[in-house]
């Protein structure tokens, strides 16, 4: 079975960085880091990540271990090598989306955690997203790098779950919803 996940967080007004690429405001409520908020159990659900190049390049900037055992395949259209201790680990893509995946599953990965703004409100576009968990951290920041954009048309989503963390963070889990 085929699915492409989302699991981010964002601000109260739909931001996933400031206007500068920033996410310090993620430790807002620093207590957040103190509970399970499931990502270790999504990232074993998943088989590969498929990631924008800013998020990839903001992931490289942390100036750690490169953190994610699982395939890394990165989108852009103007990398065109990745640092030879990520070889075997990182692998550079581009061209439509539908292509892209196609190649992606060819490699027996079909479970895929999609990150990265714009690359994810491509997917939207393209109605390419079927689940998407979303951590929202309530401060305001007024300008930012969005999570979602224009979409194609309406697309409806179900509230599988959500979970309240220290009377501040809401987690819902949102499934796409076709043909209802
Ligand atoms: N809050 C969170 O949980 C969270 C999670 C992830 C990321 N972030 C933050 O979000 C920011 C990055 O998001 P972003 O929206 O700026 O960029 P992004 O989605 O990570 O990367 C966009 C880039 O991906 C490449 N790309 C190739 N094909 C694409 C396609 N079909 N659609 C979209 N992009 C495609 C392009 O690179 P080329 O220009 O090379 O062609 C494009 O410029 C970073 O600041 C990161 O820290 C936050």
């Amino acid at each position: 079975m085929k699915s492409n996940k989302v699991f981010i967080a964002t601000s109260l007004d739909g931001f996933i960085a400031d206007s500068d690429g920033g996410i310090g405001w993620l430790d807002t409520f620093p207590e957040i880091n103190t509970v399970n908020t499931g990502y270790k159990t999504f990232v074993a659900s998943i088989d590969a990540l498929v990631m924008g190049r800013h998020t990839y390049e903001t992931v490289l900037g942390f100036d750690v271990p490169w953190p994610y055992a699982k395939p890394v395949f990165v989108l852009s259209n103007t990398l065109k090598e990745i640092p030879g201790e990520l070889e075997g680990k990182v692998f550079l893509q581009n061209g439509p989306l539908i292509e892209v995946l196609k190649r992606i599953h060819a490699q027996g990965h079909h479970q895929l955690y999609i990150d990265g703004g714009s690359l994810i409100q491509s997917f939207l576009k393209e109605d390419l997203i079927d689940e998407m968990v979303i951590t929202t951290i309530p401060v305001l920041l007024g300008q930012g790098i969005p999570l979602f954009g224009a979409v194609s048309e309406h697309l409806k989503f179900r509230c599988a779950e959500t979970t309240l963390f220290f009377e501040t963070v809401v987690q819902n889990r949102y499934v796409r919803q076709k043909n209802v």
